[in-house]
């Protein structure tokens, strides 16, 4: 499934407003998260509670900031470039605006606005020139896009297990993956936590293979200090309506190769040139599509940005807080960052709940008794390696022309082998990010709840 909407969680109300004045102690980003003083751990109400589920008071009232945030900023963007006429970035100013923008608050020398994250990916692998007979490595746990913009041109996209304690791709396992076939490495910074970059990069400079990193769940997460996105060839963002940086649909790529940068605007241009306006064109000669940005979502982006690093902050002190409640559960894992991880941007709370240690209560009735204490959650991804709508390709007769039946059943066979995401899948649990914006006491209302679940997990069992 894709990441979350707010009016996912079904009938939970999701629409508290977002008050400044719920931030407390707000740190600057740089070293935010080192500057998180481990403030003292609160409990409310006790494990003997009775769940709402069961007839008790929920443990979590008042709803959670609602999403997105917006005021008269936004408004007047919008209503500025209606007025101008300039609507699309041909014409007006604030996607090249944006563009510069978003490469100062990363880091990276070049920034391509698109119009979605799919199209920020389409446009990285379009710059590649990936085609038929290409192999792609990327992750099982991710949203649908990632596979999509392979399989599109295509190209195989080929799975590499999960790391169970992180969620992300299992960096470890990527180089028996690669064949003279693989043409890049498509990692996921999944659920706005880094993948391991260290040894991704290192595999693919080995091996010669450009790393595409899928940032569309990461704005503003950091790598050893460096933003994601900017550590590979290329790094694909999404602004997408539940993302933590929104325009309703938008994307980007950054880069800070020059060429690829430019390579990367003719495609997402139609295969023309930059520097011109207007109906004036030169033909770059690549092939390309029209994958621009508008400038509504530019001026619109731009005002979004002002409000970016407060709320990254926000969600890292909360999100730390949640973990060291959560680690005090048994039967809750949050999910692992890894050691060159500065920030994660908590696109998503992840974390792994095992039913074990809940009575055998399954995943799916602790998730409905978590919203019954007003706490939503997701079950996440399923496995897409298996899944028949990634299995049919194997009978699409365009893949079968390019690659032989035995490939394409060797591939099948390789798909059935991530037997640590399929636990991943079982397991895992998610938040939505706008539930990190409010206040310190919505964390402890998150982890009351899980504690109330768990002290009448049987009694629940059987409800
Ligand atoms: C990991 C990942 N990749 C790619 C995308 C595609 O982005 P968009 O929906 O903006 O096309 C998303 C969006 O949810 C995503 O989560």
């Amino acid at each position: 499934m894709n990441a979350l909407q707010p009016c996912e969680y079904g009938g939970i109300n999701m629409k508290r407003t977002f008050n400044r004045r719920d931030f407390i102690g707000t740190t600057s980003l740089a070293g935010a998260g080192l500057a998180f003083g481990l403030p003292q751990i609160t409990r409310g109400a006790g494990t003997a509670a009775k769940p709402a589920k069961l007839g008790g008071v929920k443990a979590h009232p008042g709803g959670f900031p609602g999403w997105p945030v917006y005021d008269q900023a936004e408004e007047k963007a919008l209503l500025d470039v209606l007025k101008s006429g300039r609507w699309f970035r041909g014409s007006g100013t604030a996607v090249a605006e944006f563009e510069k923008e978003y490469a100062g608050l990363t880091g990276a020398k070049h920034c391509v606005a698109t119009s979605c994250g799919t199209s920020a990916l389409t446009t990285a692998l379009g710059a590649l020139d990936i085609g038929p007979g290409d192999e792609v490595i990327i992750p099982p746990y991710t949203f649908i896009a990632t596979y999509n913009v392979v399989a599109l041109n295509y190209a195989l996209p080929v799975f590499v297990d999960t790391d169970p304690e992180s969620f992300q791709i299992d960096a470890n396992k990527i180089e028996a993956a690669i064949t003279k076939e693989t043409k890049a490495i498509l990692p996921v910074h999944i659920g706005g936590s880094p993948a391991d970059l260290d040894k991704i990069l290192a595999v693919a400079n080995q091996h010669k293979l450009p790393v595409i990193e899928d940032a569309c769940q990461a704005h503003l997460a950091e790598w050893r200090g460096r933003k994601v996105g900017t550590l590979g060839l290329a790094g694909c963002f999404s602004f997408q309506a539940s993302k933590n940086l929104n325009s309703g649909e938008g994307g980007a790529v950054l880069t800070d190769n020059p060429q690829f940068a430019e390579i990367c605007y003719n495609f997402h241009n139609q295969g023309r040139a930059k520097q011109v306006t207007g109906y004036d064109f030169t033909y770059s000669g690549s092939r390309g599509s029209n994958l621009r940005l508008s400038e509504f979502q530019g001026r619109l982006l731009l005002a979004q940005m002002t409000r970016v690093i407060e709320q990254t902050n926000r969600r890292t002190e909360n999100a730390n807080y949640l973990t060291r409640l959560l680690n005090e559960i048994p039967g809750i894992k949050p999910a692992k960052l890894y050691d060159g991880t500065t920030r994660s941007a908590y696109h998503l709370y992840m974390f792994s709940y095992d039913k074990d240690r809940f009575a055998g209560l399954d995943k799916g009735r602790f998730i409905s008794a978590l919203g019954a204490e007003g706490v939503p959650a997701s079950g996440g991804y399923g496995p897409m390696n298996t899944e028949a709508y990634v299995s049919g390709l194997a009978r699409n007769s365009r893949f079968l022309r390019v690659y032989g039946e035995k490939r394409m059943q060797q591939w099948l066979e390789q798909n059935r082998n991530c037997p640590q995401n399929d636990k991943v899948c079982e397991r895992a649990v998610w938040f939505a990010q706008n539930m990190l914006l409010g206040p310190r006491s919505d964390m402890e209302q998150i982890a009351d709840a899980i504690r109330k679940i768990q002290s009448h997990a049987g009694a629940l069992a059987k409800a």
